[in-house]
């Protein structure tokens, strides 16, 4: 048997072709833009997600026998708001979870809604990329097409409901949307007449590894496949990157070094963070979790070597930072290149480079952004600390995963060991696990991951050296408050 797995990205769409054993015979992927029209807004265009993936589907699977292909699953970025008219036409480019416009309506929903208010109907507060301002944001600014829409649904759904003719979603996915009774698992009907929704628009909610549908007859075609391969719901990235890490179960982390950088907390029980600076979502395993996201984690060092010191030579950029630098850094870096959600919850905040003299070197800066996100992290493990939520190992997966340097101060300013796994196609994995579980081929999503999942190493912390980024980052935590009303300054 051979499983898709999908991880519907920011920067691309990656597939994973998995056998029945949980070994990955193919991996394919395929990039597509993204617009930043405004400084802070960030947007892509549905079709071209479509359009990648049915190709990198095709790709995936010319030189296997198709008749073996039993279930797709789909992995997607999160909190994006896809809107289709009655005709099934994308009403307007698709506007991402860092995208930062959204700030007047999460004010409003913050404060005269009431953080209250929105903690006891959804579980969580407004954060700018979440969906409900996004929706809010819409209906001020295109009324047309507001009005004109039908349907509403997320990255991941979209190309389920092209895949399957199925308007769905699973219950990760919608807890990052603001409109979902996280503990109960259904559509908060306060929360949508807040936000001016119709529960018609809503797709129907299904747990990550139910079976939604069957491919379409016309999508079987285009693809070469049977129509009878199942499309599971799927999960949003982090819940597919979990069960990808094996982080299932109660109290188990996992952190994921993508364009955003997380940290996830698995629980087989509900709970809310008392200040919601972390996420309380559902998890694809049929629980919970909580969850701290920096909006820009690799993506702060892409731009760093791509953009700004113009290399693509990321590993020849890190072999510059030698051992002795560790912990000696004189440079710090906030990583808010698109404003930040955890834990300051602030669409204003930028990126700084602070502490530069005439000795700074161009590795001293390099290594201020490895270390800037790794402080960023750290402040949302300090909230699940405080929570009295106690962590001593954590997985690590996502793209930033495969630098050894990186792992190393992660472990070190975290204070925590590190596990790396077989396979760092975290999302992807997890969803074609996901789509195995939904065709039988395991008895619950844990069974499948503490089978599937192999961790390869371990990063130990150096108690010498964590004590030096122990002092640093005391430093750290003090340059965004210091900061804050300078970026208000420059937004103005
Ligand atoms: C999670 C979040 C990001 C995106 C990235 O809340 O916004 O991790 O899912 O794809």
């Amino acid at each position: 048997m051979l499983y898709i797995g999908i991880d519907l990205g920011t920067s691309a769409v990656k597939l994973l072709l998995m056998d029945e054993t949980g070994k990955i015979k193919k991996i394919v992927s395929r990039a597509y833009p993204i617009a930043f029209p405004h400084p802070g807004w960030s947007e892509q265009n549905p079709e071209d997600w479509l359009r990648e993936t049915l190709e990198g589907i095709r790709e995936l699977t010319e030189d296997c026998d198709k008749t073996q292909v039993k279930g797709i699953g789909v992995g997607g970025q999160m909190h994006g708001l896809v809107a289709l008219d009655r005709d099934n036409a994308v009403l307007r480019p698709a506007i991402l979870w860092n995208d930062g416009r959204t700030s007047e309506e999460t004010d409003y929903l913050n404060n005269v809604i009431g953080k209250a208010k929105l903690s006891s109907c959804t579980a969580n507060i407004a954060f700018a990329g979440f969906t409900a301002p996004k929706i809010l944001w819409m209906k001020k600014h295109e009324p047309e097409l507001f009005a004109r829409i039908d349907k509403i649904m997320l990255p991941k759904d979209y190309i389920n409901y092209m895949l399957s003719g199925v308007h769905c979603t699973d219950y990760s996915d919608a807890s990052g949307m603001l409109l979902l009774d996280v503990e109960h698992k259904c559509w908060s009907r306060e929360m949508l007449e807040i936000c001016g929704v119709k529960e018609q628009w809503m797709p129907r909610l299904f747990e990550s590894y139910d079976t939604v549908g069957t491919l379409t007859a016309e999508t079987a075609k285009i693809l070469g496949l049977s129509p009878d391969v199942k499309i599971v719901a799927g999960a949003g990235d982090n819940a597919a990157a979990a069960v990808g890490t094996a982080t299932v179960g109660d109290g188990q982390c996992n952190i994921s070094l993508g364009t955003s950088g997380t940290i996830f907390i698995s629980s087989d029980s509900f709970g809310v963070d008392k200040n919601n600076a972390l996420h309380a979502f559902a998890h694809a395993d049929g629980h919970y979790h909580l969850m701290g996201v920096m909006l820009s984690a690799a993506s702060c060092n892409k731009w760093w070597m791509e953009d700004i010191i113009k290399t693509a030579k990321y590993a020849d950029e890190q072999a510059e930072i030698t051992r002795d630098m560790l912990g000696r850094n004189q440079v710090y870096f906030l990583p808010y290149l698109m404003g930040e959600r955890s834990p300051h919850n602030d669409s204003g905040a930028r990126g700084s480079f602070i502490g530069m003299s005439m000795d700074t070197s161009r590795a001293n800066m390099t290594l201020s952004v490895l270390e800037g996100v790794a402080f960023g992290i750290r402040d949302s493990l300090e909230v699940a600390r405080s929570l009295g939520i106690k962590i001593s190992r954590s997985k690590v997966c996502g793209g930033g995963a495969k630098s050894p340097l990186w792992k190393k101060i992660i472990a070190n300013v975290l204070n925590l060991e590190l596990d790396g796994i077989e396979s760092e196609e975290g999302p992807g994995y997890g969803a074609a696990i996901l789509a195995a579980v939904a065709c039988g081929e395991f008895d619950s999503v844990k069974d499948a991951a503490e089978k599937l999942v192999k961790v390869t190493s371990t990063v130990v912390p150096d108690a010498e050296l964590a004590a030096l980024y122990e002092e640093r980052y005391q430093v750290f935590r003090n340059i965004y408050p210091a900061m804050k009303p300078l970026f208000r300054m420059i937004q103005n």
